[in-house]
């Protein structure tokens, strides 16, 4: 399957298919030097079966985690870029998750004013969302993704079978961005969260927020408007984050309880509660509101004295609406 991403000269296609990760060559040139950039948690047979198709193909493997998104990783990566003598025309390939992805296209943006790049997503969250819209990104200390550029890919693969390494909890945590999706944009994916097994139905779950990412990248993708529906969740999410430590919950764990007060309606919070459990999310984490509400008003979309926050009032739209920080602080009871 192919859905392409129509931004001008800059678009892509995401192809779309089980094994996929083995026929990387037919779709793109990997006859020239290639980088494949990946992480110590992404299994190394996918690594392996990449580097066998490029015959002039080499593999750096960076520390899992978020700590990786940092700018001592990316100066070890531009330094192997230039020892190994990589030219604009040669190939930056991200191989993993969302880290891999904004780390490795943050490279490709930078590294002689860009080179190309592709990126083959291996987690849900990646797939769903951090591979598609251009966004790259490092952290500079605690704060995250302030160092970056929009940067698209010249392609990007989605194998499903990479998923079937994927710990549960990453992939519940990625399907969160799924059930955003549907929350602001097509009640479908809502659905089909709520019939059955998950498991079952992921492909068009997955596929579905794809769609959903691309029609509103297209329609905004510097985010001067529209594409701040995608912070759905994400502004209390980040504050909940923040709070603990970025390492206790995951980045969807935290969107998901961001997401319950931004829902107007009591019964489709009710609704949504029931599909975060159902991913094996806690709705009922403590934490303490006063310094929560602090780490969201320090959020980067804040101005100097309201927030947009993202609000849904119906299931599959949302609106922005400009907030106080005072009248942000009561969505925290
Ligand atoms: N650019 C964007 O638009 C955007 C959007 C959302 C999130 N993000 C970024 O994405 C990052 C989070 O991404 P993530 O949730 O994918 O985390 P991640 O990249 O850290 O991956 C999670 C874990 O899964 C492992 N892994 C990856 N693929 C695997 C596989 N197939 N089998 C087994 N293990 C595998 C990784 O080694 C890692 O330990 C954050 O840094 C966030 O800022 C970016
Ligand atoms: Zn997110």
């Amino acid at each position: 399957m192919k859905i392409s991403v129509d931004l001008k000269e800059n678009s892509y296609d995401i192809l779309i298919e089980d094994g996929i990760l083995n026929r990387v060559g037919e779709y793109i040139d990997l006859n020239r030097k290639v980088m494949i950039i990946t992480d110590s948690g992404v299994p190394k047979e996918y690594g392996d079966i990449l580097l066998s198709q490029c015959p002039m193909g080499e593999i750096i493997v960076v520390e899992q985690g978020e700590q990786s998104k940092s700018f001592s990783t990316y100066e070890r990566i531009c330094r192997k870029l230039l020892e190994s003598n990589f030219h604009r025309k040669d190939l930056i390939v991200a191989l993993g998750g969302g880290v891999i992805g904004d780390l490795a296209g943050f490279c490709a943006s930078t590294y002689m004013r860009g080179i190309d790049f592709i990126n083959i997503p291996t987690t849900t969250l990646s797939q769903i969302d951090s591979s598609i819209g251009g966004k790259t990104a490092i952290n500079l200390g605690d704060t995250k993704n302030i160092i970056g550029a929009f940067y698209q890919p010249k392609k990007v693969f989605i194998d499903f079978k990479t998923l079937e390494t994927l710990s549960e909890r990453d992939y519940n945590n990625g399907m969160v961005e799924a059930l955003k999706a549907g929350l602001i944009y097509d009640r479908e994916i809502f659905e089909l969260f709520e019939i059955g097994d998950i498991k079952e139905r992921y492909r068009d779950i997955i596929i579905k927020s794809i769609l959903v990412k691309k029609d509103v990248v297209e329609k905004d993708v510097r985010e001067q408007s529209l594409r701040k529906i995608l912070n759905f969740g994400h502004t209390i999410g980040h504050g909940i984050e923040g709070y603990f430590n970025f390492n206790e919950l995951l980045h969807g764990e935290a969107v998901a309880l961001g997401m319950l007060p931004m829902i107007e309606d009591n019964n489709l919070r009710e609704r949504t509660k029931k599909i975060i459990e159902k991913l094996n999310i806690r709705t009922d984490i403590n934490y303490d509101r006063e310094k929560v509400f602090k780490l969201m008003v320090k959020d980067k979309k804040a101005d100097s004295s309201k927030i947009t926050l993202v609000k849904v009032k119906e299931l599959g739209s949302a609106y922005l609406s400009d907030e106080t920080f005072e009248q942000c602080r009561k969505y925290l009871d």
